[in-house]
């Protein structure tokens, strides 16, 4: 592999057009984190230099060099039931979100869903709690900026590994044993996955048109990487989306010092719209 400089110059444009696109800041010490992991990106490419391949990120038009690019300095992490005091929380808000309904309809949305696990948790969890989970009209609305991850998470192919710490339950009700060329593959059960719609969707620059409100959102562990504006605003706009009482859910390293008059922190990185 060649190894290839990034120059002052290049990494300044780079840097605004992140910033622009997805409101990730890059600090100049991530100057070198960016060379190191582009690198081998650049040589796949057959470029020969960051501003060919800056030249080739900007007009790249479905937008997944850009979540590659993002990949490559963030992470795109998750795990089933990951936060499990959120989950533990949420056992308790259930029967008061039950109890409120007039027509047994739940709509969530998953910001940042990764390859899948957050958004199949949700439907396990209702699957688990709700003892007539059929007969609920549920939807989840599944967003991530990165077309690689949303078409793993809807295959919903999942490895003996990333399963591992299911209850047998668990396994047995939401998901289908297939069986593969690399061995058995756990593949979350259709009636599932045609409950979530997984959508395309860049947080900080695509409009927020939903003709209903969510009764939760969670956008945990996505704004991590972004600056204080980008975070106040996009947290704003959460709140635009969520009835009064209704939780939104962020990562357990993502608290909020902002917006004190619209959310209030429940613990555990839950809010509840005031
Ligand atoms: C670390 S994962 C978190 C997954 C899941 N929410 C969880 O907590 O396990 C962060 C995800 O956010 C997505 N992401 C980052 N910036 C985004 C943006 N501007 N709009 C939409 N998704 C974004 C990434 O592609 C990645 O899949």
């Amino acid at each position: 592999m060649v190894e290839i400089e990034l120059k002052p110059e290049e990494f300044a444009l780079f840097r605004r057009y992140i910033y622009d696109k997805v409101g990730i800041a890059l600090s100049e010490q991530k100057s070198t984190l960016v060379k190191g992991r582009l690198n081998k990106r650049l040589n796949q490419l057959g470029l020969h230099s960051f501003r060919a391949y800056y030249d080739y990120l900007i007009v790249e038009e479905s937008g997944e060099e850009l979540a590659l690019f993002i990949n490559a300095i963030s992470t795109n992490v998750t795990s089933f039931f990951r936060e499990g005091a959120q989950w533990k929380w949420l056992e308790t808000y259930l029967p008061a979100l039950i109890a409120s309904k007039r027509e047994k309809k739940i709509r969530i949305w998953s910001a940042g869903c990764s390859s899948g696990e957050e958004p199949y948790t949700i439907l396990m969890f209702l699957q688990h709690h709700l003892s007539d989970f059929e007969q609920w009209d549920i939807k989840i609305l599944a967003t991530d900026i990165s077309a690689k991850v949303l078409a793993k998470a809807i295959a919903g192919n999942y490895d003996a590994k990333q399963v591992e710490s299911l209850s047998k339950e668990i396994l047995h009700r939401a998901f289908d044993k297939v069986k593969t060329q690399d061995g058995l593959t756990y593949q979350i059960a259709p009636h599932l996955r045609e409950k979530v719609l997984f959508r395309l969707y860049n947080l900080v620059t695509d409009p927020f048109i939903f003709k209903n409100k969510f009764d939760m959102v969670f956008c945990r562990n996505v704004m991590i990487y972004f600056d204080d504006t980008t975070r106040h605003e996009l947290i704003g706009r959460f709140s635009t989306v969520l009835p009064k009482g209704a939780p939104l859910f962020l990562g357990s390293s993502e608290s909020l010092t902002t917006h004190r008059e619209t959310l209030k922190l429940l613990g555990s990185s839950i809010y509840q719209r005031l």
